[in-house]
């Protein structure tokens, strides 16, 4: 490769990894396993080593991925949180010690501990008391998610602790069979599920309602203690200091003196791991004088007196028999591989997830081929490559459908995308998706709508739509099977009671695609009613808070279709919720007419998320970036430079959070 080349990989590699840690952590959706990860990460270090000139302040290697998310006070971590680097052989382990000799002035111990894989947290104590919980964030400041962390029983709220100040840290998990529980239950909500327990864990961290948190069983394994105050000499002692403060620190955490006794640590807990009740995905290893840990110090992302020794997930292998396909409710087609049935982590698989015709490309995949797959806590265990050792002679290249399966619509793909989907509106597996998305419970809620009585309905062709639903009639219900009167009555009442469901969960329930949950309400605060959504212009759209251009682009093909335009005209017939102010959630026509940026983070009462409710509920209009009709501008901490410049360009007015709550009140 020459120059150019490689400062093109580069480029694309750095865009790689920023992607996937925005799915890993923000959209807790990972799509590649850690080792994928490590060894795009592994490749563009080597790459910047080689070619110093190509290393940047803001590269990937040079800073920890960000978990930050709206709705939260982002506040600075006392000490950074860094993370740690990883290794897959026991060779890179004797390195690691090699290295650490020649730094530190006398022979260090180590400690061994479990590398949990949940949530990282760091906890403040001030006087003994808990008073902030912040997730890594981008590692210097961190979502302060105290609210959350009090839910959790096994994290004590007050200690009996002499100092000003310290920081406990550790991991939030969720066990596997909370997690498995979690899942069914979702499962049956049509909800979509965790793909494994640490999203689980992360994802639940950052919810905004506490009471759902509570339920969810999180445990906390703190690991980690720092303070000016504290003068403990090892690590090893701050463990038991925090387990005197009644801290749940793991008890398998061992003092060791070699490489050997290292090794022992890791054998015995890659065999053993299985029977934890939660996932470890690895074994940490800290040097355990504090003194020497000083005197290693730190690099950019991590610090030199630790190292993780990553498990590598398990595989197996066996024969591709078939590709099937399944039809999501948008439309978008699915491969999956039918394997020859194959033990993998204590269960028989017989079914792994190819991701995308790209993917079965890229890998080149072919049927009768024996594959890799690798179960990584997922619940559906993915086909990492192919065995071409074994490939069998004559195997032909493969084609990725061009129809679809069911319905046999020539599939297209959008540009840019992965993805292929069937266009047909009236495709079964959609129109049963479709229904199901719309009455989950985060959507209309209609109770006694389960999968089974849906595909009834469909099949009887009584349901096309999830309109149709507002046309059922008792006595139709009763020709279903297993429908007795009571379930009937039920049924009714709950599809009446959802006509009082409020607009931004109507308009979640829709399906648009890319408007989950949280896009439907920053849609609905933002246009108010549904017409005014419809009418939106791309700009407009665009200028909404978390909107960009392929959110906007859905929502605009959702609307110019037909059958959207029928389906919306029947919900409203049926008397469904689609403006806002139905539901009181204006309390003034204060900032009627304003559109308004706010920018920074702010401090409680008020955080960022109440700010920019305050705005809604007055009838303003959010907006995310600034133009010449931008009202004003509130701006709290760390405000976006590029917004204040413009700010000033256009003479706009900039507010601090008093001025504004100054305005509401008069
Ligand atoms: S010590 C300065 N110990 O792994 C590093 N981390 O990849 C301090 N983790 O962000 C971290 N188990 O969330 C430490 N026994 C353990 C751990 C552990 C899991 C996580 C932690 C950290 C990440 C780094």
């Amino acid at each position: 490769m020459n120059f150019d080349e490689i400062k093109k990989r580069a480029e694309f590699l750095r865009k790689e990894i920023e992607k996937h840690n925005y799915l890993y952590y923000v959209e807790n959706n990972p799509q590649i396993s850690d080792l994928e990860y490590d060894l795009l990460l592994a490749e563009l270090e080597s790459i910047e080593k080689q070619y110093p000139e190509l290393k940047s302040k803001d590269s990937p290697t040079q800073k920890v991925g960000s978990d930050l998310s709206k709705g939260f006070q982002t506040k600075k971590h006392p000490y950074a949180m860094l993370s740690l680097s990883n290794t897959y052989s026991i060779e890179e382990i004797q390195s690691f010690i090699t290295r650490t000799l020649k730094i530190v002035d006398r022979k260090p111990t180590f400690v061994c501990e479990l590398k949990f894989d949940g949530a990282s947290i760091s906890l403040h104590y001030r006087n003994g008391e808990l008073v902030e919980a912040l997730t890594r964030g981008d590692g210097e400041f961190g979502d302060d998610v105290l609210q959350n962390i009090l839910t959790i029983p096994n994290i004590p709220p007050k200690i009996n602790c002499e100092y000003d100040f310290i920081v406990v840290r550790g991991e939030i998990m969720m066990h596997r069979d909370i997690f498995q529980k979690l899942n069914e239950e979702r499962i049956k909500q049509n909800e979509a599920p965790f793909a494994n327990p640490r999203n689980a864990a992360s994802g639940t961290l950052k919810l905004l309602d506490t009471q759902t948190v509570a339920q969810r069983n999180l445990q906390c394994y703190l690991y980690y203690l720092l303070g000016e105050q504290i003068h403990l000499a090892t690590h090893f002692e701050r463990l038991e200091q925090l387990k005197k403060w009644g801290f749940n620190v793991p008890q398998w955490s061992t003092r060791c003196e070699n490489l050997s006794d290292i090794e022992n640590f890791i054998q015995y807990w890659d065999n053993e791991r299985h029977k934890l009740p939660f996932d470890i995905d690895g074994i940490v290893i800290k040097v355990n004088e504090i003194d020497l840990q000083e005197q290693l110090g730190y690099t950019a992302k991590s610090p030199r007196w630790a190292i993780a020794f990553k498990f590598k997930a398990e595989q197996a292998t066996t024969k591709l028999i078939s590709i099937s396909y399944q039809v999501g409710r948008t439309g978008i087609i699915t491969p999956v591989a039918n394997l020859e049935p194959v033990q993998l982590s204590g269960t028989t698989v017989k079914r792994a997830s190819l991701h995308n015709a790209d993917q079965i490309m890229l890998k080149d995949i072919r049927i009768g081929d024996y594959v890799i797959i690798e179960k990584g806590g997922e619940i559906i265990p993915k086909v990492v490559g192919v065995d071409f050792a074994r490939r069998p002679e004559g195997l032909e290249k493969f084609n990725f459908i061009t129809h679809c399966p069911e319905c046999n619509t020539p599939l297209i793909r959008n540009e840019g995308e992965a993805a292929h989907y069937c266009t047909n509106y009236y495709c079964p597996p959609q129109i049963k998706g479709r229904i199901e998305h719309f009455v989950s419970r985060k959507a209309m809620d209609i109770e006694g709508l389960g999968t089974e009585t849906i595909d009834e309905l469909v099949s009887k062709k009584l349901i096309y739509n999830p309109a149709d639903i507002y046309k059922l009639t008792k006595f139709q219900l009763l020709t279903l099977e297993h429908f007795a009167d009571k379930a009937a009555d039920n049924l009714l009442k709950s599809i009446e009671q959802s006509k009082q469901v409020p607009f931004p969960r109507v308009l979640f329930a829709l399906g648009i695609r890319y408007v989950g949950e949280t896009i439907a309400q920053k849609l609905a605060y933002s246009f108010k009613n549904i017409d005014n959504l419809i009418n939106a212009t791309y700009e407009e759209l665009i200028q909404t808070e978390e909107i960009g251009d392929k959110i906007a682009q859905s929502v605009i093909q959702y609307f110019q279709e037909q059958d959207n335009q029928t389906l919306i005209k029947e919900l409203k017939e049926a008397g469904l919720q689609f403006s806002l102010k139905e539901n009181n959630l204006i309390v003034s026509e204060k900032l009627k007419g304003m559109s308004i940026v706010i920018t920074g983070t702010f401090p409680p009462p008020y955080n960022r998320k109440k700010m920019e409710e305050l705005v809604i509920q007055h009838n303003g209009k959010l907006v995310k970036s600034v133009s010449k009709s931008t009202s004003f501008i509130v701006a709290g901490e760390k405000p976006g430079p590029d917004k204040m410049e413009l700010a000033q360009k256009y003479g706009i007015r900039i507010m601090n959070q008093q001025e504004f709550l100054n305005i509401l009140e008069n």
